[in-house]
């Protein structure tokens, strides 16, 4: 048998038995939730950084390289933390880190902010939160931010690499059965998430030291998220609508 790629028969959709259909359909519909998941997330912690209400460059940049002109409290209660307290109490907050984070006023004003509004999440059992019960614990979120921590980018930066992959591979494997007339075109598809997890991650560590990357980081994710589309998109019309490719192509692919 000749095994050479350009003669290998490998099925398309249309001669794949109903039943890997289902089953490809219903992987494919649960990821492209996941996928909606995903983007939601990514919009909750990182919108608002740069106290603009929606997503932009700058929010990357902060949430990467961290803020010149603020503190990790300071871009927490501009964004991710914003919908925990009322804005008047946000302002305490700020004006007192601007004041110079007197312990007696701490004690009187901030504390109390921060047992009725933080304690619950933030009371030193999970490690990967700040403490904001003790002053000193608050005062640690207070200096000049600096950006997503090493030990948060490796934490990070392996499960994305370990998640995507998985993702991609059963995405990839599924959309192997479409037939596109280019193949090299269908090869770019297939491989274009793998290169966008590379810039995505690594220009992760890059906006760390230099903000410009942030667009890498935007350019990564658009990459990952057009080819998911255009992956779902024709998988899910080549399995159930497209009636197989032009005769004499069937096993070519
Ligand atoms: C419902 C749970 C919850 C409550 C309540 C909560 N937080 Fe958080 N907080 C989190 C989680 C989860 C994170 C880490 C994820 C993130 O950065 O979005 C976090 C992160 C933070 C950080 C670190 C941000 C960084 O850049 O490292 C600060 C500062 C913070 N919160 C302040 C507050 C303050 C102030 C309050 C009260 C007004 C508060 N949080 C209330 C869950 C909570």
């Amino acid at each position: 048998m000749d095994t050479n790629c350009k003669n290998n028969p490998y099925p398309f959709f249309n001669e794949l038995p109903c039943s890997l259909k289902v089953l490809y359909t219903m992987v494919l519909l649960t990821m492209g939730m996941g996928y909606l998941f995903a983007m939601i997330q990514i919009y909750e912690v990182h919108s608002g950084r740069d106290g603009g209400s929606s997503l932009s460059v700058k929010d990357i940049q902060i949430a990467y390289s961290g803020n010149k002109e603020g503190s990790r409290m300071e871009g927490a209660l501009k964004g991710p933390m914003s919908s925990m307290l009322p804005a008047d109490e946000k302002e305490k907050i700020i004006s007192w880190i601007h004041g110079g984070n007197d312990q007696k006023k701490f004690e009187e004003t901030i504390k109390p902010i921060m047992e009725t509004r933080c304690k619950a999440c933030h009371d030193g059992s999970n490690p990967h939160l700040p403490n904001l019960t003790t002053y000193d614990g608050v005062k640690g979120t207070t200096a000049v931010d600096t950006g997503v921590s090493i030990s948060t980018l490796v934490r990070v930066s392996h499960i994305h690499l370990f998640g995507l992959t998985f993702i991609f591979f059963m995405v990839g494997k599924i959309f192997s059965h479409a037939y596109f007339a280019k193949r090299w075109l269908k090869c770019a598809v297939m491989a274009t998430p793998f290169v966008a997890i590379f810039l995505d991650v690594g220009s992760w560590w890059v906006t760390k030291v230099s903000e410009p990357f942030a667009y890498v980081v935007i350019i990564g994710g658009a990459l990952m998220g057009v080819s998911f589309a255009i992956q779902w998109t024709v998988s899910l019309y080549q399995m159930w609508i497209y009636k197989g490719p032009p005769a004499g192509k069937a096993t070519i692919e």
